[in-house]
C-alpha cells in the first residue's frame, strides 16, 4: 500500500483516487505524522502532495525524517517537489508571480518515471508531456545526486530524479486529468517503480468487509440511515450481507426527497432485498424546523442533526418494543472517503472546508450509538462497483448521486413546503427527459452521459405571460454536469432540443414557474449544487 502526506492541497484526493484507479491501496494522512507512524504503516510508497504554502515562508511543514530514511521510493508533487529539495539539500527561490494552467514540458533522458510517457515529440525527439502547473515558486538547485527530469521555459526545474534512491518529483500536477499522460505517471510509479501489486479489486473486498464488519458488530444491532442515495443503499447491502436481521433500515422521509423516491426505496429494500426497514415520515418536523432558515451550512447542520434525533428515537422505540431487540448500539452511515477528505476528517485542517456533509460534520458528540461506516475508505466509483458486485441493480446503483440534505440544500435560501412541491415535479420532468432522450452517437442516454443532474428552486419572481394573462412566477435552473471525481466538473452541452422540451414541459406542467434557465458554471469556480 502507498501512504499520500497531504501537504493540504485541494486535489490531494485526486492522488488517492488515481493510485486507487491502478488497483493499489492507499492512504491520505496529514504531513506531520511521526516517523514511528510512517514506520508502521509500512507503505511501498509514498508520494507527497501540493501545497497552497510556499516552503520559504512555512518552515514548519516539511515531510517526516522517515520519509527519506525508510528507503522505499517517494514521489514529490508540486510542494512536495520543493520540501524534497529543501530537504535534501536543493535549493527553492520565491517569485512573486504564480504559474496557473496548461504547460507543455519537455522530458530529458531516460527516467525510470517518464521512459516511454509522452504526448507527442518535438522535431528534435525530445519526448514531450502535455501537463497542468500550478505553482509560485520554482526548484533552483538540484539536491546532490538528483539530475534533471522535466523542465519548461518557465520552470527549468520541473522535474527531478534521484533514481538509486527511488526519488522522483515534478512540479506539475499528474492527479489532475488536465495533466493528460498523469495516470500513466501514477501508474509506472506505484505499479512498477514501488512494485504494488494492482490487487485492490471490489468482488475481493466484499469478503473482507463483511469480515470486518461480522468482527465489529458482533452480536450487537445496527440502525442504518437510508436516505435513497447510492451511499447509503450501497452500505445498507453490504452490511445486510454480513448480519442479516442485526441491521434494521431506518428510512427518514425528511420531505426533501425527489418525487416517489420513499416508495421507490421500500420497494427496493423490503421488497426486494428483504431487509428490515422503517419509514418515518419526519417531514413536517424537518420543515418546521427549517423555516425561516437561508444559511446553507446552518441548513446542513440541522438536517444532520435532526437525523441523528430521530435515529436517535427509533432506536429507542426498537428497544422498548421488545420482541428480540435488544436495541441497535451502531449507527451505520454510507459516509465514503471523499466526505471523510473534505470534512477534514484526515485530521489535517490544512484545506479549508468548502462544503460541511451532515453525514459526518453534524453529528454530535454525545450520539450514544457506536459508528459504523464501511464505505469509509472508498471513492465513489469504487461504491458502485462494490454495488454492483454485491447484486444492486445498475440502475440504482449508477443513479446521479443525491446529496443526504436533498433538495434542502437545491432551494436556496428559505425552504418552504410549496417550494419543495414546485421543485420535486420540476425536477422529475429534467430527470424523465434526460433518462428517455438518447445521444445517437454514443447509443446512450443523457442521463448515463451526465454525472449530475437536477433542478434548482431560486426564490425570485420574475415576469411572464401566459394566453392573455401576465404572470409573476417562480424560477428554476437547471443544472447537469459532467465529472469523473465531483472535485472538478464541467456542464454538460446538452441538445438544445432536450432542453427545449424540458423547459416547456415545466412551465406547462408545473404551475407557479415561468422561466426555466440552464447553468453554464463549471466547478471550479463554482460548486455542483446551488448551496
Ligand atoms: P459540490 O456542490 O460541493 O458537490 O460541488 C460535490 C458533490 O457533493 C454532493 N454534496 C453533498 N452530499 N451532503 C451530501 O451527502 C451534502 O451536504 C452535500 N453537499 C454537496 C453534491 O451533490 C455533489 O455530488
Amino acid at each position: 500500500k502507498i501512504l499520500i502526506l497531504d501537504f493540504g492541497s485541494q486535489v490531494t484526493q485526486l492522488i488517492a483516487r488515481r493510485v486507487r484507479e491502478s488497483h493499489v491501496y492507499c492512504e491520505i494522512h496529514p504531513n506531520d505524522v511521526s516517523d514511528d507512524f510512517i514506520r508502521q504503516y509500512a507503505p511501498k510508497g509514498i508520494i507527497l502532495s501540493g501545497s497552497h504554502a510556499s516552503t520559504y515562508e512555512d518552515h514548519q511543514l516539511r515531510a517526516p525524517q522517515a520519509v527519506w530514511d525508510l528507503g522505499v521510493p517517494v514521489l514529490g508533487i508540486c510542494y512536495g517537489m520543493q520540501t524534497m529539495a529543501v530537504q535534501l539539500g536543493g535549493e527553492v527561490s520565491w517569485s512573486d508571480t504564480r504559474e496557473f494552467g496548461y504547460a507543455e514540458v519537455r522530458a530529458h533522458g531516460h527516467t525510470r518515471l517518464l521512459k516511454g510517457i509522452e504526448d507527442f515529440s518535438t522535431p528534435e525527439g525530445h519526448g514531450m508531456l502535455k501537463v497542468w502547473m500550478s505553482h509560485g515558486d520554482k526548484v533552483t538547485a538540484l539536491p546532490p545526486g538528483f539530475k534533471l527530469m522535466a523542465s519548461t521555459p518557465s520552470c527549468p526545474v520541473a522535474g527531478m530524479a534521484n533514481e538509486e534512491k527511488g526519488l522522483y518529483a515534478v512540479q506539475f500536477h499528474p492527479e489532475v486529468t488536465h495533466t493528460v499522460q498523469g495516470q500513466a505517471l501514477l501508474w509506472r510509479f506505484v505499479r512498477d517503480i514501488c512494485g504494488c501489486a494492482g490487487d485492490w479489486i471490489m468482488g475481493n473486498y466484499i469478503e473482507e468487509a463483511v469480515a470486518k464488519i461480522r468482527e465489529q458488530v458482533g452480536d450487537e444491532e445496527v440502525i442504518l440511515g437510508l436516505s435513497g442515495g447510492v451511499d447509503s443503499s450501497v452500505a445498507a447491502a453490504l452490511i445486510h450481507r454480513a448480519i442479516g436481521d442485526q441491521l434494521t433500515c431506518v428510512f427518514v422521509d425528511h420531505g426533501l426527497l425527489r418525487l416517489n423516491e420513499g416508495d421507490m426505496v421500500m420497494d427496493m429494500f423490503a421488497g426486494k432485498l428483504h431487509a428490515k426497514v422503517i419509514r418515518v415520515d419526519a417531514s413536517e418536523l424537518f420543515l418546521g424546523q427549517l423555516a425561516g432558515v437561508t444559511d446553507p451550512e446552518r441548513k446542513r447542520k440541522i438536517i444532520g442533526g435532526l437525523f441523528v434525533d430521530v435515529f436517535k428515537a427509533e432506536a429507542a422505540k426498537l428497544k422498548a418494543s421488545g420482541a428480540g431487540h435488544k436495541g441497535a448500539t451502531f449507527l451505520a452511515q454510507g459516509t465514503i472517503y471523499p466526505d471523510v477528505v473534505e470534512s477534514g476528517g484526515t485530521k489535517t485542517k490544512k484545506a479549508t472546508t468548502i462544503k460541511s456533509h451532515h453525514n459526518v460534520g453534524g453529528l454530535p458528540e454525545q450520539l450514544g450509538l457506536k459508528l459504523l461506516e464501511p464505505l469509509r475508505e472508498l471513492f465513489k466509483d469504487e461504491v458502485r462497483e462494490l454495488g454492483v458486485a454485491l447484486g444492486l441493480p445498475p440502475d440504482m446503483v449508477y443513479r446521479h448521486p443525491f446529496p443526504g440534505p436533498g433538495l434542502g440544500v437545491r432551494i436556496l435560501g428559505d425552504i418552504r413546503p410549496e417550494f419543495v412541491k414546485l421543485l420535486q415535479r420540476a425536477d422529475h420532468i429534467f430527470i424523465e427527459e434526460l433518462r428517455s432522450t438518447v445521444d445517437h452517437n454514443s447509443g446512450k442516454s443523457w442521463y448515463d452521459l451526465t454525472s449530475q443532474a437536477f433542478t434548482v428552486f431560486l426564490p425570485v419572481k420574475s415576469v411572464g405571460v401566459m394566453g392573455d394573462g401576465r404572470t409573476y412566477d417562480y424560477v428554476v435552473a437547471l443544472r447537469a454536469v459532467q465529472t469523473s471525481d465531483f472535485m472538478t466538473a464541467d456542464w454538460a452541452e446538452l441538445p438544445y432540443s432536450l432542453l427545449k422540451r424540458v423547459s416547456s414541459r415545466i412551465i406547462n406542467e408545473v404551475r407557479g414557474i415561468n422561466r426555466v434557465t440552464y447553468d453554464v458554471s463549471s466547478k471550479p469556480p463554482a460548486t455542483i449544487e446551488w448551496e
